[in-house]
C-alpha cells in the first residue's frame, strides 16, 4: 500500500519504567510505521498501558529515548504529546459525564468561550462526524451515552484536537462483533487520512483483522513485532504464552471442557412476564421478560451494551423497581425482598464495571473479600467482625484463585485487571451458591485469565448452581453456555439452544432483525 511508507512516526528505545518494586517495562523497543494499525498484546500487567502512557506523556520513562518522526522528544505531559498530534483514548472513559458529548468534545480546547466560536466547532466536528462514520447525538449528556458511543466520542476528540496518532487502550472491551466492524471502517478511514493507529485489545481476532503488524509485551519485555498478513492466531498465542498450553477456538477463546450434568428437577430461578424499571435516567426498562434456569445450566445472555443487560442483573440481586410479572427463587417469589434478602438465599453477583460497582479500590483484599459476605455468622458475631478468620479466608482465596500480590494487605485498586476479578470471583464462590449472577466476568481480561473464568463457571455449573451470564462477546457466550438468550430493547427476544447456535441468526437477533 503507498500510503504506508517505512518511515518510523515514532519509536522507542530501550524504554524502562518501574513502580516502586515492580518493573512495569524493561528496555523496550517499539515503534510505528506511518499509516498502520499497529496492534499491540500481552497479558493483564504486561506493561502495554504503561508503555502508550509513557508515549502519551502521561508517565516518565526512567530510562530510554523516544523519537517523534525520527526527533528525539522529551515530554512533560499529555499537553506536550497533543501539541505534537499524539491522542490516547484510556481504558476507563475519561470524559465528564454529566456533560453533553459536545461540552467534552471542545472542554480544554481554545476558543471556546465566544457561542459563535461554538458553532463554529459544532460545525467542524459534524462534518468529522460525517467524514469518518462516527456519528452520535452531540446534545446527549455522556452519562447517557452506551459505552460504545463514549468511544466514539473520544475519538472524535482526539481527532478534533489534531491527533495523527491515535492510541486506543482496549477500545473493545465492551463492544459487539458489529460494533467492532463499526469502528474499524472509521479507524481505516483514518488510516487514509494520514493517522497511525496503535490498538490494544486482548483479542487476537480483532488483531488479525484489523492491522498490519502486531507486537506482544509479555511482563515488561517486548517479544517481538509480527506481520499480521503473514503470522498465526498460533504464532501469537506463541508469543504471548512460550510456556503456557492454551488450546484455543477458530475465533481464538479459549477451549474449555464442558461436562455432562444433570440438571435439577425445577428451576433455580424463574422470570415470569417480568417488567421493571431502570434505576438509570436514561436506562432500559425490561418489558415482559421470562425464562427459566435451573441449577447445573449456564444461561447467556447476549446483546448489545445498554439493552437492558444492567438492568435484568440488578433487579434479581434487588428485586424492586418491578412494575408487572414476579421473579421466583427456588419456587418462592421474592419480589420486594432487599438485596441482603437475596443474598441469603446463597445468591451472588459478579457485576460488569469491576472498578466503580465490584470493589473498594482503595481498601485492601481483605476488606474487599469480606465485602458482601459481612452479615454472615462465621465472619462476625453481634456485628464484631472476625478479622482473623477474614483474613485467613482471603489468604485461601489468594493462594486458591492465583491472584498475583505481595500479600493480602495489598491496596485492591492497584492490582491489575485480571488480578482484580480473580479476587471478585473467589469472594463470589466463598459459600456453594444456588445462583450466580455475572455480567460480563471477562471483559479486559488476557486469554489465560478468561480460561480461568470460564473454568470456574464451568465447575460451579457441574456443582448444581445456575448460572445467569451476560457478556456482549458473543464467541465467549457460545463456548460455555448451555442455552443463549437475546435481549434487545429490554425484551428476551429468543432463547437458543445449543444445537441452534449460530452465530449469524442470533447476531441478527442482537441488532433486531
Ligand atoms: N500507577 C501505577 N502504580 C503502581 N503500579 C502500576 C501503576 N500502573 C501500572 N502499574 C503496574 O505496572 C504493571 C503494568 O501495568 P499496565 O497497566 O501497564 O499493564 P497492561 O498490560 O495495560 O494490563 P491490562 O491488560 O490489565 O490493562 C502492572 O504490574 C501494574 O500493576
Ligand atoms: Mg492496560
Amino acid at each position: 500500500m503507498d500510503n504506508k511508507s517505512e518511515v518510523k512516526v515514532l519509536e522507542t528505545k530501550n524504554i524502562s519504567k518501574s513502580f516502586g518494586p515492580v518493573q512495569a517495562l524493561d528496555k523496550v523497543n517499539f515503534d510505528l510505521n506511518k499509516g498502520e494499525i499497529h496492534g499491540l498484546l500481552g497479558e493483564n500487567g504486561a506493561g502495554k498501558s504503561t508503555l502508550m502512557n509513557v508515549l502519551y506523556g502521561l508517565y516518565k520513562e526512567d530510562e530510554g529515548d523516544i523519537y517523534l518522526r525520527g526527533e528525539k522528544v522529551d515530554f512533560n505531559s499529555p499537553i506536550d504529546s497533543i501539541k505534537n498530534g499524539i491522542g490516547m483514548i484510556h481504558q476507563s472513559s475519561t470524559l465528564v459525564p454529566e456533560f453533553t458529548a459536545l461540552e467534552n468534545l471542545i472542554l480544554g480546547t481554545e476558543g471556546n468561550k465566544m457561542s459563535l466560536e461554538l458553532k463554529g466547532a459544532e460545525k467542524k466536528i459534524k462534518n468529522l462526524q460525517e467524514e469518518f462514520g462516527l456519528k452520535f447525538p452531540l446534545g446527549t449528556k455522556v452519562k447517557d451515552l452506551p459505552a460504545g458511543v463514549k468511544k466514539k466520542v473520544e475519538i472524535i476528540r482526539a481527532i478534533y484536537r489534531g491527533a495523527n496518532i491515535l492510541i486506543l487502550d482496549e477500545p473493545t472491551t465492551s463492544l459487539v462483533e458489529k460494533e467492532f466492524e463499526q469502528l474499524l471502517k472509521s479507524l481505516k478511514k483514518m488510516v487514509n487520512n494520514g493517522v497511525t493507529i496503535v490498538f490494544i485489545t486482548h483479542k487476537i481476532k480483532e488483531v488479525l483483522q484489523a492491522c498490519d503488524r502486531a507486537s506482544v509485551l509479555t511482563g515488561g519485555v517486548m517479544q517481538g513485532t509480527v506481520d499480521t498478513t503473514k503470522a498465526t492466531k498460533e504464532d501469537l498465542v506463541k508469543l504471548m504464552f512460550q510456556n503456557q498450553e492454551i488450546n484455543i477456538t477458530e475465533s481464538a477463546i479459549p477451549i474449555i471442557d464442558v461436562p455432562e450434568v444433570e440438571k435439577t428437577e425445577k428451576p433455580v430461578l424463574s422470570l415470569n412476564n417480568l417488567s421493571a424499571k431502570s434505576n438509570e435516567k436514561d436506562g432500559t426498562d425490561l418489558k415482559s421478560v421470562s425464562f427459566d434456569i435451573y441449577g447445573g445450566e449456564i444461561l447467556g445472555i447476549a446483546g448489545i451494551s445498554g439493552n437492558g443487560q444492567k438492568e435484568l442483573a440488578e433487579v434479581i440481586i434487588d428485586p424492586n423497581n418491578i412494575t408487572d410479572g414476579e421473579i421466583n427463587l427456588l419456587g418462592e417469589k421474592v419480589n420486594g425482598l432487599t438485596t441482603n434478602q437475596i443474598f441469603d438465599r446463597n445468591v451472588f453477583y459478579i457485576p460488569e464495571d469491576r472498578k466503580k460497582e465490584a470493589i473498594l479500590g482503595r481498601g485492601d483484599i481483605t476488606n474487599n473479600v469480606l465485602l458482601g459476605h459481612q452479615r454472615e455468622d462465621r465472619f462476625q458475631s453481634n456485628g464484631i467482625i472476625k478479622w482473623k478468620k477474614v483474613r485467613d479466608d482471603t489468604k485461601d482465596v489468594i493462594k486458591e484463585y492465583g491472584v498475583k500480590t505481595p500479600d493480602e494487605k495489598q491496596q485492591i485498586g492497584k492490582l491489575s485487571g485480571g488480578n482484580i476479578q480473580r479476587v471478585v470471583i473467589g469472594r463470589a464462590l466463598l459459600n456453594d451458591l444456588d445462583l450466580l449472577v455475572t455480567h460480563s466476568p471477562t471483559a479486559g481480561l488476557d486469554m489465560a485469565s478468561v480460561e480461568f473464568v470460564f473454568k470456574r463457571l464451568v465447575e460451579l455449573r457441574s456443582k448444581g448452581t445456575a448460572v445467569l451470564y451476560i457478556n456482549e462477546d458473543l464467541d465467549e457466550l457460545m463456548e460455555v453456555s448451555d442455552r443463549i438468550g437475546v435481549i434487545h430493547e429490554g425484551k428476551l427476544i429468543e432463547i437458543f439452544n445449543q444445537d441452534q447456535y449460530d452465530k449469524y441468526e442470533i447476531g441478527s437477533k442482537m441488532i433486531g432483525g
